[in-house]
């Protein structure tokens, strides 16, 4: 599937917090979205999936016009996110968790998908466990299974990177890897640097709302808007 984003600007008040976002990820592309905090990263996201209803712009996927769309409708047409604060459901176990979004089609249907989807992210060993008792990466993993359990063709990672330890992050990585081989595009959105640059062949950079670089990691760290932008923060 192809995500074709364009002109999509959003302001809460009179302030723009996206303004004319433009995008598009082919199928199997892991692609970086990066920029300082309240560069309306999440913003954009939040309009892409219908969570909020930006103020203008265009949202396609493979040729469908989205906005205006319900999450739930966004979803069923292959567009899958995680969120920035963890949302697992505490007092349900892995295993429960990942059934939830295909329990429409029968309980016994839902545990064979979560299953497959356990194997894929290595999370198999957990699925017993109460969620509410994992360590932070390991619900990080849980969270990306869940959305990929609709089977999603394009998926928005907020942030999954946030608290991992290193294995926890190899983890993570290795899911990025597998989602790209089964032909699924990633926008992946984080602060770690690290993990962005290594999993992505392609970095979009926005800050205050604009685009203010597009390229391979190499470009983006050379490019002295950017370095600007992210001064005192390093890259
Ligand atoms: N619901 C809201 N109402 C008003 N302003 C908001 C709302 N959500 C976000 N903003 C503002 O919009 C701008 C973009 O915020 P956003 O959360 O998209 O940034 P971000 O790039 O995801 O930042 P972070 O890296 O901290 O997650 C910020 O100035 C923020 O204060
Ligand atoms: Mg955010």
């Amino acid at each position: 599937m192809t995500l074709v984003v364009k002109n999509l600007t959003v302001a809460y008040g009179g302030n723009t917090a996206l303004d004319r976002f433009n995008l598009s990820v082919v199928p199997g592309e892991v692609l970086g979205l990066i920029g300082p905090n309240g560069a309306g990263k999440s913003t954009a996201v939040n309009a892409m999936t219908g969570i909020i209803r930006p103020n203008e712009g265009s949202v396609m996927v493979d040729g469908r016009e989205l906005v205006g769309s319900s999450p739930a409708k966004i979803l069923r047409a292959g567009m899958a996110r995680t969120f920035q604060q963890a949302q697992l459901w505490r007092g349900m176990s892995v295993l429960q968790n990942l059934t939830v979004p295909m329990l429409h089609a029968g309980r016994r249907a839902a545990e064979i998908r979560a299953n497959e989807v356990a194997e894929v992210f290595g999370i198999t060993h957990l699925l017993s466990e109460s969620a509410a008792l994992l360590p932070f990466g390991a619900r990080r993993l849980v969270e990306v299974s869940r959305a990929m359990m609709t089977k999603p063709q394009i998926m928005m990672l907020d942030e999954p990177g946030a608290g991992l330890t290193p294995n926890e992050k190899e983890g993570l990585k290795d899911a990025l890897h597998t989602l790209a081989e089964t032909k699924v595009s990633v926008l992946l959105i984080d602060h770690d640097m690290d993990l962005v640059m290594t999993a992505c062949r392609r970095v979009i950079v926005l800050d205050v709302g604009r685009v203010i670089a597009e390229g391979t990691p190499d470009e983006i760290r050379e490019n002295p808007g950017v370095v600007e932008a992210y001064l005192g923060v390093g890259i």
